[in-house]
């Protein structure tokens, strides 16, 4: 089989303890992402989850294993992955545009400054940053705004990659849904692969195509993958009335809720540790039996 687009590959991360000890936030976790792919994380605080995108981003060497882009291992940060941090991070003394334009410049540096200003301009706007608000500071701005200034500066890179860490987090659940919509047409627009943090479990399923379930830390699990099967494109008010939404919905509120904490705290014994794939799907295929047997409900675990 070909090698997935991104591919994790027994990955390691433990940090000193603070008390003498060492805490093993993950240990062997091995998964993949296909070109293209939206892929969500869920998980509780703690559990590891900033940890990952740190290593897949490139700003955190793991204590063992290795992330493959491209088949190359990453090494670095690079500007083919784009980061939008759980806060913000934006670079103080420059104002919003200049925090955009500076990648901008940087990834095409064949640019003219006009041009540059331009792009820049667009995905500002396409945030809803729009007029003099561009050309204030950070400290001038609030905490959405900023979180808006960081989306617009990872997406106008146009990276091949984008990991993005719980970005809607700051947002009113407005601006909230029109970004996600952004979010959605730009990725249908481009080859982008997201890997995406989040707590917002309707967040995710309309965003997704797959979700990683991570269980609790201590040596927490990316213990499931789970397909979302309910087609594109997605309009949040309409995917509730899938019939696989619930059924979707529900099985992620069980793991967060329950399963999580009972499969918590196993150490991996050296063995390589992939998510199950979950497929959940309550729709009858369409079929050219003018009077089709009735069909059970198709609700599958498969080992990966
Ligand atoms: N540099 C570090 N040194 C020591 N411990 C760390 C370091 N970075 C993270 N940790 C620990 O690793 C664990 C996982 O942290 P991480 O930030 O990845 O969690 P998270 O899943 O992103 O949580 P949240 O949802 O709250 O953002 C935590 O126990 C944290 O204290
Ligand atoms: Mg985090």
């Amino acid at each position: 089989m070909s090698k997935p687009f991104l591919s994790v590959e027994r990955l390691t991360q433990s940090f000193p303890d603070g008390a003498g000890g060492t805490l093993t936030v993950f240990e062997n976790a091995s998964f993949g992402i296909e070109k293209g792919e939206f892929v969500c994380i869920l998980g509780h605080s703690g559990c590891g989850k900033s940890t990952i995108m740190n290593v897949l981003a490139g700003l955190a060497d793991p204590t063992s294993g290795v992330v493959k882009m491209d088949g190359v291992a990453v090494s670095g940060p690079s500007l083919d992955r784009g980061v939008v941090f759980q806060n913000y991070s934006l670079l103080p003394w420059l104002s919003a545009l200049k925090n955009v334009t500076f990648g901008v410049k940087a990834r095409y540096r064949d640019w003219s400054r006009e041009k540059v200003i331009a792009h820049a301009t667009q995905y500002l706007a396409m945030v809803g940053l729009e007029g003099d608000v561009i050309h204030r500071k950070p400290s001038q701005l609030s905490g959405g705004m900023r979180q808006r200034v960081s989306i617009a500066r990872a997406f106008a890179n146009q990276p091949k990659l984008l990991l993005l860490d719980e970005p809607f987090g700051a947002l009113d659940a407005l601006t909230r849904g029109t970004i996600q919509e952004e979010l959605l047409k730009i990725w249908g627009q481009t080859e982008q692969t997201v890997f995406m943090i989040t707590h917002d479990i309707d967040e995710a399923i309309l965003l997704a195509d797959r979700i990683l379930l991570m269980t609790n830390g201590p040596f927490a699990r990316v213990a499931e993958s789970v397909e979302i099967t309910i087609p594109r494109p997605r309009v949040r008010t309409e995917i509730v009335e899938h019939p696989n939404y619930y059924a979707i919905r529900n099985h992620l509120v069980q793991f967060l809720g329950k399963r999580s904490k009972e499969l918590a705290g196993q150490a991996s014994d050296g063995e390589s540790q992939s998510p199950q794939s979950v497929r959940i799907d309550l729709t009858t295929p369409p079929t050219e039996d003018p009077e089709p047997a009735p069909r059970p409900p198709r609700l599958q675990a498969v080992n990966s």
